[in-house]
C-alpha cells in the first residue's frame, strides 16, 4: 500500500465554543467539550484515512474536528506508518491490508461497520473500518455519538450493519423555493425556479443525515414539477449531489410520469410505448452522465390529481417498471409510492372506502415488479394520521420490495409548533406483527425482507428541512430527524434509547435535563393524540386545507374519504368484513379476527374499525362519548404540564433554547385547549350527552368578547362554529384602533388572565391589556399561523398571572389591527391565579 502523506492538519480550536449562542444550528452534532476529556486519554491523537474517496476524508477531518472540541486537545490527521496511535479509517478491504492480522469481529453487511483496537508494533490503533467507504463514515459518526454522549470506549469492539439498504429522506420542496408540507423556512435546495447558487446548507444537511447513516435524498416534491427532467436542469441537480457526495447521500428525485408527453415532445406517456420507453433511457443515460451515483427516482402517480399509468389502462408495474429498467443498468432504484387513491370516492356510498386503496391496487400486482423497484407505503391507510394501524400492503406484497413512508415533517402533528416526538409512533408500527402465514412477521423484519426473502428494503422519511436555523423551528422536532435515522439503521431500538441519546447529544447529559425532556418526548404523542385524535379517529383537523387547527366536519362529505362518520348516535367508520367495507379482511386472518370483533379490537384504533354508538362502553371503561371528553381534558392538561416541566430546566440549558421551547409550549398549551374546547362542542352537540363531569360547555371563568361593552369592535360568526367559545368573536374591521371592556364582578384575589383572540398569518396586531385605565400587558399577534381568518388554526391566547382583582375593576382590551387582520378577540378567562404567567 501506497503510504499516504503527513497531513497534520490541525484542525481549529475554538475557544469558548461551549458558550457561544446555541441556535440549533448544529443540531445534534454539537461537539460540546466533555465534562471529563480524561476518561478519553486512552483515544489516539492522530487520525489516518486510508484512502482519498471524498466519504473517507470526510469520515477522518469529522473525527479530528469533532475530538478536538469535545476532548479540548489537537487530534491530527497524520500517516499511516507513524509511529503515534492512530485512528486508522478505511473499508474493511483497506485496514486488513494496513493490518493482515486484524479480522473484523464479525460479517459485515451492505454499509456496515467494525470499530476495534489493534496491537501493532507494540501500540494501539484504533480501526474504523467500513464495508465500504459509507460505512467506515457511519462508524466514525458512531465512535463520536458515544463520547459526546460521554459514554464509555475504553474496551469498543463492535461490528454494525443497517438493517436497510434504502434509507432516503423525501424533501418535498418546489423548485421555486416554497416546501409542501414544510414549517421551518423555504427550501435550502432551489430558489426562483432553480438551484440556490449557495449550497452551504444542503451539504450540512447532507453531514447530519450521515451521521445517522441517512445514504439517499431526494429533494424535490413528489407532486413532480416537470421541469425537473429539463436538460437545463441536470447539470444544476449535478451540483446538489456534489454537496451530498462527501457524505455519502445520494441524490435522488421525484419525476412526473407525464414528462415524455408535457417536456419530452411525445404524443403520449404510454408506459408500453416503445418512443416512451427510449426517451426514460435516453433521460436516465443523461443523469448518470452528469451524476454518476444518480439513486433514482421516486413517483407519485394516479394520486390526487399526479398523471399516471390509468390514463392508458396501464398499471403501476407497467410504470414502475419502464423507469426501474432506464435505471437498472446504473444501479438505480425506483421508488413507486402506494399513496394510490380517489379523491372522488361518493360519500354517500357505506362500503366506500379509501384505506383500501393501496391494498386494493398493489396486492394483485404482487410478484410483477421488477428487482430494482421499491413500493414506498405510508405507515397508515389514510395518510399520517395521529395514529393509524400499520397498513395491511405491508403484508399483502411477498414478492415485491418494500419501504415505509415515515412522516418527519409534522403534517398532522403539530406542524413543529406543537411537540410530538414520533419515534413511539413508528415503533408501534414497526413492531407490530401482521401475522403472516400465522408466523411472527413484524412490519419491520418485512421491510427488512427477511420475512418475505426479499432482496431490497427501506425506509424513506419526509423530512421537509428549511432553511431556518435550526433545520425544523421547533428545536425539540430534530429528534424526530434523527430519530426517523437511527430506527432505520436499527428498528430495534427502544423509542426512549432514541430519546436518551439525542437528548444527551443535544442538551448535554446532566441529570436532570435527560431526565426532563426524555419525559416530555416520550408523553408527547399520547397528549397529542388525546386532544387531536383519540380512539383512532385520525387528526379531527381541516382535512381540507392546513391540516392544522381543529376541523372535525371537513372530514366529512366529500370525496376525500378521510370520513369519521358521526351522527347524533355514534361515530366512526364501520370497516368490518361482516356489515362494512370490508377493509379488516385485507390483513392476515389473525390480525384481521382481532380487529373485526369489539371484543378483541383495541380501544385506541375502534373508531377506525367500527361504528359505534356514543354510549357504547370501551373495555377501559368509560363510554365512547365520555373518553372523548376525557381525553381531550386529559390531553390538554398534559399540554400545560409540559410547560411545567420544561420550566425546571431554566438555567440547566441554555437561554436561548430554553426561551424558545418555552414560548412553543406555552402556545401549545394554549392550542390544546381550543382543540379541547371545539372537539368536546362539536361532538356534545352532535351526540347531545352531557359531560357527566359537567366540564364540556360550562367555562366560569370566560367573558365572552361579544358580550363585553364594545368600541369600535364587531361581534363576527366564526367558521366553523366550535372554533371559538360561544361560535363568535369580535373584530376590528373597520378602525385603527377597537376596544373591548367589562367591569369585573370576582371576589378579591390574585389571577391569571388569559385573552382568547386569533393570530393571522398576515399581519401583526397590537393588544393591550388595561386594569382600571393602567396598562398591564401589550403584546404582538406576531405568529406566523396558517390562516388568515378567525378559526381554529389561529385561535390563540397570551395570559398574565398574579393579578390583583377587586370587584368593580374596570378591564379593558384595546386591539390595533395591521395589514388585514383585525385584531380579533374571542374571550377572556379569568381563572384563580395559577402558574400561567407570563
Ligand atoms: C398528503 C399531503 C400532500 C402530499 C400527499 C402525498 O396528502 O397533504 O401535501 O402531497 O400527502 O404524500 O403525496
Amino acid at each position: 500500500m501506497r503510504s499516504l502523506r503527513l497531513l497534520l492538519v490541525v484542525a481549529v480550536i475554538t475557544q469558548g465554543a461551549a458558550l457561544s449562542a446555541e441556535n440549533g444550528a448544529a443540531g445534534w452534532l454539537r461537539y460540546a467539550p466533555v465534562e471529563n476529556p480524561d476518561q478519553y486519554n486512552a483515544l489516539p491523537a492522530a487520525v489516518v484515512p486510508l484512502d482519498r474517496s471524498p466519504v473517507v476524508q470526510s469520515a477522518a477531518n469529522e473525527l479530528s474536528r469533532a475530538l478536538t472540541k469535545m476532548l479540548g486537545h489537537p487530534v491530527l490527521t497524520g500517516s499511516a506508518f507513524s509511529t503515534m496511535p492512530k485512528f486508522v479509517i478505511g473499508t474493511v478491504t483497506e485496514v486488513e491490508a494496513r493490518f493482515p492480522q486484524w479480522r473484523p469481529a464479525a460479517q459485515l453487511g451492505f454499509e456496515g461497520y467494525a470499530i476495534a483496537t489493534v496491537r501493532d508494533h507494540g501500540r494501539t490503533d484504533w480501526v474504523i473500518a467500513g464495508a465500504n467507504a459509507r460505512g467506515s463514515l457511519y462508524g466514525t459518526f458512531h465512535l463520536l455519538e458515544l463520547v459526546a454522549e460521554q459514554k464509555s470506549v475504553s474496551s469498543l469492539s463492535e461490528v454494525s450493519s443497517p438493517a436497510e439498504q434504502v434509507r432516503w429522506m423525501n424533501q418535498w420542496d418546489n423548485l421555486d423555493g416554497s416546501i409542501e408540507r414544510g414549517y421551518a423556512g423555504r427550501s435550502i435546495f432551489f430558489d426562483n425556479g432553480g438551484v440556490r447558487p449557495d449550497l452551504t446548507r444542503a451539504e450540512e444537511y447532507a453531514r447530519l443525515l450521515a451521521s445517522v447513516g441517512i445514504n439517499g435524498c431526494a429533494v424535490n416534491n413528489v407532486n413532480a414539477d416537470l421541469r425537473m427532467l429539463t436538460p437545463q436542469m441536470i447539470p444544476r441537480l449535478a451540483r446538489i449531489a456534489d454537496a451530498f457526495r462527501p457524505w455519502g447521500v445520494r441524490l435522488a428525485i421525484s419525476v412526473d410520469l407525464s414528462s415524455p408527453k408535457a417536456i419530452g415532445g411525445l404524443d403520449t406517456f404510454d408506459p408500453l410505448n416503445p418512443r416512451v420507453i427510449a426517451w426514460w433511457n435516453q433521460k436516465v443515460n443523461a443523469i448518470y452522465a452528469q451524476i454518476p451515483d444518480f439513486a433514482g427516482f421516486v413517483v407519485k402517480a394516479d394520486s390526487e390529481g399526479q398523471p399516471g399509468p390509468s390514463q392508458y389502462g396501464r398499471t403501476p408495474a407497467d410504470a414502475a417498471n419502464l423507469l426501474a429498467r432506464a435505471l437498472k443498468p446504473h444501479g438505480g432504484v425506483l421508488m413507486y409510492r402506494a399513496f394510490v387513491y380517489n379523491h372522488h370516492l361518493d360519500w354517500r356510498d357505506l362500503k366506500a372506502d379509501r384505506a383500501r386503496a393501496a391494498y386494493d391496487i398493489f396486492h394483485p400486482l404482487d410478484g410483477r415488479f421488477d428487482d430494482n423497484v421499491i413500493i414506498q407505503i405510508k405507515y397508515g391507510p389514510i395518510d399520517f394520521q395521529v395514529r393509524e394501524p400499520a397498513s395491511p400492503l405491508f403484508a399483502g406484497l411477498r414478492h415485491t420490495n418494500e419501504a415505509i413512508e415515515l412522516e418527519i415533517t409534522q403534517e398532522y402533528t403539530g406542524q413543529q409548533r406543537q411537540l410530538v416526538f414520533l419515534v413511539p409512533l413508528w415503533k408501534q408500527i414497526l413492531d407490530f406483527d401482521m401475522r403472516a402465514d400465522n408466523r411472527y412477521t413484524p412490519v419491520k423484519q418485512i421491510l427488512e425482507g427477511k420475512s418475505f426473502h426479499r432482496p431490497l428494503g427501506g425506509f424513506a422519511g419526509v423530512a421537509n428541512v428549511g432553511l431556518d436555523m435550526n433545520w425544523l423551528g421547533h428545536p425539540l422536532a430534530m429528534a424526530n430527524l434523527y430519530g426517523f435515522g437511527r430506527l432505520a439503521w436499527n428498528p430495534n431500538l427502544m423509542s426512549s434509547t432514541i430519546a436518551e441519546n439525542w437528548t444527551r447529544l443535544t442538551f448535554g447529559s446532566n441529570p436532570k435535563v435527560v431526565d426532563t425532556v426524555d419525559t416530555m418526548l416520550l408523553s408527547s404523542w399520547h397528549i397529542y393524540e388525546q386532544y387531536t385524535g383519540p380512539l383512532g379517529l385520525g387528526t379531527l383537523t381541516n382535512i381540507l386545507g392546513s391540516h392544522y387547527g381543529p376541523d372535525p366536519q371537513s372530514a366529512e362529505h366529500n370525496g376525500w374519504g378521510q370520513w369519521i362518520r358521526a351522527d347524533h348516535y355514534g361515530v366512526g367508520m364501520d370497516r368490518t368484513v361482516a356489515t362494512g367495507t370490508g377493509f379488516i379482511g385485507q390483513y392476515p386472518p389473525q390480525v384481521a379476527s382481532t380487529y373485526e370483533s369489539l371484543a378483541t379490537c383495541p380501544d385506541d384504533l375502534l373508531l377506525f374499525m367500527h361504528h359505534v354508538p356514543y354510549t357504547y362502553r370501551l373495555h377501559s371503561g368509560p363510554t365512547v362519548i365520555q373518553y372523548l371528553y376525557n381525553a381531550h381534558y386529559a390531553g390538554a392538561e398534559g399540554a400545560a404540564n409540559l410547560v411545567t416541566e420544561w420550566k425546571t430546566l431554566n438555567g440547566r440549558i441554555d437561554d436561548e433554547r430554553y426561551e424558545h421551547v418555552l414560548r412553543l409550549q406555552t402556545y401549545q398549551a394554549g392550542a390544546a385547549i381550543v382543540w379541547r374546547d371545539a372537539i368536546n362542542d362539536w361532538f356534545h352537540a352532535m351526540s347531545g350527552i352531557p359531560d357527566d363531569q359537567g366540564r364540556v360547555g360550562y367555562h366560569p371563568g370566560r367573558i365572552e368578547a361579544e358580550f363585553m361593552q364594545l368600541n369600535g369592535y364587531v361581534p363576527v360568526n366564526v367558521t366553523p362554529w366550535e372554533t371559538a367559545s360561544g361560535g363568535k368573536g369580535v373584530a376590528c374591521e373597520r378602525q385603527t384602533v377597537c376596544s373591548v371592556a367589562t367591569t369585573l364582578k370576582r371576589p378579591a384575589g390574585r389571577y391569571t388572565i388569559a385573552v382568547q383572540y386569533f393570530d393571522y398569518l398576515h399581519g401583526i396586531s397590537t393588544y393591550t391589556l388595561f386594569l382600571n385605565n393602567k396598562v398591564i400587558a401589550t403584546w404582538k399577534a406576531d405568529n406566523t399561523l396558517p390562516s388568515d381568518s378567525m378559526n381554529g388554526d389561529t385561535s390563540t391566547r397570551d395570559a398574565i398571572g398574579n393579578v390583583e382583582l377587586h370587584p368593580g375593576d374596570l378591564l379593558k382590551i384595546e386591539g390595533r389591527p395591521d395589514d388585514g387582520e383585525p385584531a380579533p378577540i374571542d374571550y377572556v378567562e379569568i381563572t384563580p391565579d395559577s402558574s400561567n404567567s407570563r
